[in-house]
């Protein structure tokens, strides 16, 4: 389906064409002044001077070509040369039906289907989830989800932080607690046990007692890195070990994940590009790229354009150890060998800002990357911040621990919707836990993803103002709605829609046109905060049009059919939008 706006567009530029004009002046846009008009074509501004004639002169002829024109109910010229124009009721109602047969409803994929890896999500094996991992995991999903539904072949990939010193410090410290075990000794080279030798309850206190220890203690440490270094070296009892804690990490993150409503379809790591890295590594020498500065091999990124130090993206490290720079550079040989891309988009924290610009420039300028080919973009995210405006902590004053925040949220839910009626209390709880989700993706993905922002239980749970729980409210009342009709007139057949009558009623038509701008909106800017500001216009639109009319109250049966197809009209989209979100609601609250 075209969209309205390029409709209207194209009659325009036709119009602009048979007043001897070129076409390409016609292109129209949402009105800036909605309460002038609906759609402006300022065309004729930019064809004065081309034409050596006064634009309010250009924009009659053109709008005396489109009088009569049925798709209008109105085409005006507006001095100094502006072209306004609504869009005509029967038209709109036309559009409507169109949308109600559409399952896309509007939203063409793209042409070309492009391969698109997301790397997103980036938890660190056995260390425990925090905020920035829970904001990546939200705005990634969403980003993926919305690509996807664009037509994209879309490749979401955990990443997985699963090679470094966190790994030795666990193994150091296991070795102190059970030294007997079988993974220390280093003359054996294979028959490791099956079982894992800990849970994941115990990785959760060996870690942070490892890591406390770790920095307390010099000679602890020089054993943590010493049995990183084993490890990465191949220390078949090491590695043994390392695989277990993958894991048992892993099978937590993933429900974790799941409760998330964010699934991933890679679960690669860093360990994996290891076998990548010592042939990039030579590649990079022998074509003159890296150098050694101060006995670690480096590759210069600065550019002459740049206003800030850039300082040289860290290949090997003095002792040989390959960094964080070096991970991401050879993860993109490996993912453009496995899949080959069209695009790499990182969702990470935006304070990683600075090292993906290294990596990135670094992987175009040694020809990793060929820049016509791939691009590698950033969507780096600011943080979620408490009240007092610092980094979100639990009460306890902890690291945010994903399984706590979810339940505080839908137990603060429950606690708001009890007594409500209705709801047995099983029922109230599985609603606050969807509805609770809602609030906190909502929460987040509505906001631009690079700026910080508060988390504020109590507004991100209230049921009125641009919250999940607002529209999810407006999706359970349209539901009830339908249910009630349904009831009563069992056999009533919807889909036909009349013309909108009032401005309300055309503002929802209109707003339902424009799904699949929001879409394109968000796919292109990587933003599912554009998508969050149209369901909330959406339900703005839709309540006030409720607010407006008794449904199930209406005498005229075509006028109560169209009513009734047009909200659930409103509820399929919101329905699409909010799965291109990544969450949903319930049947009832
Ligand atoms: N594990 C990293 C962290 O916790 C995030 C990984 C982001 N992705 C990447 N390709 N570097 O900070």
């Amino acid at each position: 389906m075209k969209k309205l706006v390029d409709q209207i567009s194209e009659k325009v530029s036709e119009a602009f064409e048979i007043a001897g004009y070129d076409p390409s002046l016609g292109r129209c846009a949402p009105s800036n002044r909605p309460d002038l008009c609906q759609y402006q074509c300022n065309g004729a501004m930019a064809g004065a001077k081309t034409y050596h004639m006064a634009p309010f002169l250009i924009a009659q002829k053109v709008a005396d070509v489109l009088a009569g024109d049925p798709m209008f109910s109105k085409v005006e010229m507006v001095r100094p040369g502006f072209i306004n124009i609504d869009v005509a009721p029967a038209f709109l109602a036309g559009l409507m039906e169109q949308l109600e047969q559409d399952h896309r409803r509007g939203a063409e994929p793209d042409a070309e289907a492009k391969t698109i890896i997301i790397d997103y999500g980036g938890p660190n094996v056995a260390k425990p989830l925090h905020v920035g991992h829970l904001r990546s995991a939200i705005i990634g999903e969403s980003i993926k989800r919305i690509a996807r539904f664009k037509g994209h072949k879309v490749i979401g990939d955990v990443h997985l932080g699963d090679w470094g010193l966190q790994i030795g410090q666990i193994i150091t410290e296991l070795k102190l607690r059970q030294p007997e075990l079988p993974y220390f000794d280093d003359s054996k080279t294979g028959g490791f046990p099956e079982e894992p030798p800990f849970t994941i309850s115990d990785l959760e206190e060996i870690y942070p007692c490892a890591s406390k220890k770790s920095k307390a203690d010099e000679a602890y440490k020089a054993a943590a890195q010493e049995a990183t270094a084993k490890l990465q070296e191949g220390h078949p009892g090491y590695r043994a070990l390392w695989r277990h804690i993958i894991n048992v990490s892993v099978s937590d993150l993933k429900q974790n994940y799941k409760k998330l409503n964010v699934e991933f379809d890679l679960w690669k790591g860093e360990s994996d590009c290891q076998p990548y890295i010592p042939a990039m590594v030579e590649q990079m020498k022998a074509d003159g790229y890296a150098y050694l500065s101060d006995g670690a091999l480096v590759v210069d990124v600065q550019k002459d354009s740049d206003t800030r130090e850039v300082p040289p993206c860290l290949i090997l490290k003095s002792d040989g150890a390959a960094q964080y720079e070096t991970t991401d550079l050879a993860t993109i040989i490996q993912r453009q060998q496995d899949f080959q891309p069209d695009r790499i988009i990182y969702v990470v924290d935006k304070r990683q800002e600075l090292h993906f610009v290294r990596v990135f420039r670094c992987a175009y300028k040694t020809g990793l990357v060929d820049e016509q080919k791939c691009t590698l973009e950033f969507v780096g995210f600011g943080t979620m911040n408490g009240k007092d405006g610092k980094p979100f902590k639990t009460r306890d004053g902890g690291v945010l621990r994903l399984e706590y925040l979810l339940r505080d949220v839908s137990d603060a839910v429950y606690e708001k919707s009890r007594g409500n009626g209705e709801l047995s209390d099983e029922e109230l709880h599985q609603v606050a836990e969807k509805v609770g989700l809602a609030a906190i993706k909502y929460g987040d993905l509505s906001n631009q993803p690079s700026k910080d922002y508060i988390f504020d239980l109590n507004r991100f749970i209230a049921f009125e103002g641009n919250t999940g729980p607002y529209i999810m409210y407006t999706m359970v009342r349209i539901k009830s709605i339908l249910k009630k009709f349904r009831e009563s007139c069992p056999d009533a057949v919807l889909g036909h829609i009349l013309p909108p009558d009032g401005q309300k009623e055309t503002n929802l038509y209109l707003t339902l046109a424009r799904f699949s701008d929001a879409v394109d909106d968000a796919y292109e800017q990587n933003a599912p905060n554009r998508l969050c500001r149209y369901i909330y216009d959406l339900s703005n639109c839709l309540n006030q049009f409720y607010a407006d009319r008794n449904i199930m109250k209406e005498p005229d049966p075509e006028k109560q059919a169209s009513y009734v197809s047009v909200i659930q009209l409103v509820l399929k989209v919101l329905e699409l939008a909010v799965d291109l979100l990544g969450f949903d609601a319930p049947e009832r609250m």
